[in-house]
């Protein structure tokens, strides 16, 4: 299957439009992927024709819903490869990261180790946080290199037999970097971690089989990967999962509630507590749906040449500096402007129809680590066409001339 982008975009119907009087160019999909019409229409069709509560009713409409999203769990199941009760749907990453560090919290003691990475995202370093605040647990970050690559062996380093559990980005929000998530995985097992990959960047670009990277928990949200905001995947293993206490009580989670005692439903509903994200659910099932129709090869191809093309037409740009170059990096470009502030950056851009992100990107220990407050960045999608990187560079240099 060739990879034919004007196809794909034609499935956008955002893409169409204009910004500022310019076409819209957004290149902002790091932050929050733009919606195919499959998933739009797959939610507007079930809000229209088949919608109730799902799990409780014995009517035809409940039924219905109720076989919608067990199916998108199915298809998350398959996307990942998985078991269908290795999947729980949560409200995001974010969500899912913090589902599993209060259940593994309420198993670790002060002095315990949880090893991170100097380049995560907020989502994968507060939750761990709370139990340092909370529970006197030990943080402790594996390095990244001026190329923005984990250093390894500083990280075999940090790995010790308080090591409880180690918690990594399998790409960076920020640098791009795809992390050796496999290895990492392997070596936190020799030292009897368990292990949570953050998938939120890497599931968007790149296959995903959890049970060749064999980690404990693997999250990712919807948002990113072309379907709806609310709704995230926590995969677990089953055997985790069974021994993970609740996160949330309510509703649909529970065994028998008497007033003097309580027992919990299994995984993955144990997890789902009250009315779960029902039409999100749908629209990420749809969301998948629409990627496995796709050549995912090529489409990674079609990313990688845009990453390409970009880094060529600034090559001659000495008024940039570019944050993260790790080899096999994804196509995420952060950079940061001589003598302009990326919020400068990312305002001036947007008159040319140009939608970049500009911050901390929710990472400030990684922006620490490299001696900046803050990046734009531009982040490509699938969608992303050469015409949009050229105007991207023509933008860029015209932006430049505004503070040369
Ligand atoms: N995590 C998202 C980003 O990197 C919001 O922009």
């Amino acid at each position: 299957m060739a990879f034919d982008v004007e196809a794909v975009r034609a499935e956008f119907p955002i893409l169409q439009r204009q910004v500022n009087g310019e076409p819209l160019v957004y290149l902002d999909s790091a932050a929050s992927a733009q919606k195919p019409k499959a998933v739009i229409e797959a939610m507007t069709r079930a809000m229209e024709h088949s919608y109730a509560n799902v799990h409780r009713g014995l009517h035809t409409l409940a039924n219905e819903t109720t076989e919608a999203y067990e199916s998108a769990r199915r298809a998350v199941a398959g996307f990942i490869g998985a078991g269908e009760d290795e999947v729980v749907f949560t409200k995001g990453g974010t969500e899912a990261i913090n589902l599993v560090a209060a259940g593994l919290g309420a198993r670790l003691g002060a002095g315990d180790e949880i090893v991170l990475t100097q380049m995560e995202h907020h989502a994968n370093i507060v939750p761990w946080h709370f139990l340092r605040e909370r529970l006197g647990v030990v943080l402790k970050f594996t390095p990244v290199t001026d190329a923005g690559e984990l250093d390894l062996d500083a990280y075999r380093n940090l790995l010790g037999p308080r090591t409880r559990v180690v918690a990594l980005s399998h790409m960076s929000n920020v640098l791009g970097t795809v992390n050796p998530v496999m290895d990492m995985t392997r070596m936190a097992h020799e030292a009897g971690a368990l292990v949570l990959i953050d998938g939120c960047q890497s599931i968007v670009h790149q296959p995903v089989d959890v049970k060749a990277i064999d980690a404990d928990f693997f999250v990712f949200s919807g948002h990113k990967l072309y379907g709806p905001t609310g709704i995230g995947i926590l995969y677990g293993k089953a055997e985790r999962l069974a021994d993970l206490p609740p996160y949330q009580g309510g509703g649909e989670m529970i065994g028998e509630v008497a007033l003097e005692r309580i027992t919990y439903a299994d995984p993955p509903h144990r997890f789902e507590a009250g009315t779960p994200p029902i039409l999100e659910a749908i629209g990420l099932g749809a969301a998948i749906g629409w990627l496995n129709g796709l050549d995912r090869r090529a489409a990674a191809e079609h990313e990688h040449r845009l990453y390409q093309r970009t880094i060529k037409g600034l090559s001659g740009a000495n008024w940039l500096r570019i944050i993260g170059e790790a080899p096999g990096k994804g196509a995420i470009l952060s950079f940061t402007m001589e003598g302009a502030h990326a919020h400068d950056v990312a305002q001036i851009l947007d008159r040319y129809g140009v939608a970049v992100r500009a911050g901390t990107h929710c990472a400030e220990p990684l922006m620490k680590r490299f001696g900046v407050t803050s990046s734009a960045r531009a982040s490509f999608g699938l969608y992303n066409t050469e015409a949009e990187v050229d105007a991207f560079v023509e933008a860029l240099n015209k932006t430049q001339a505004f503070f040369a």
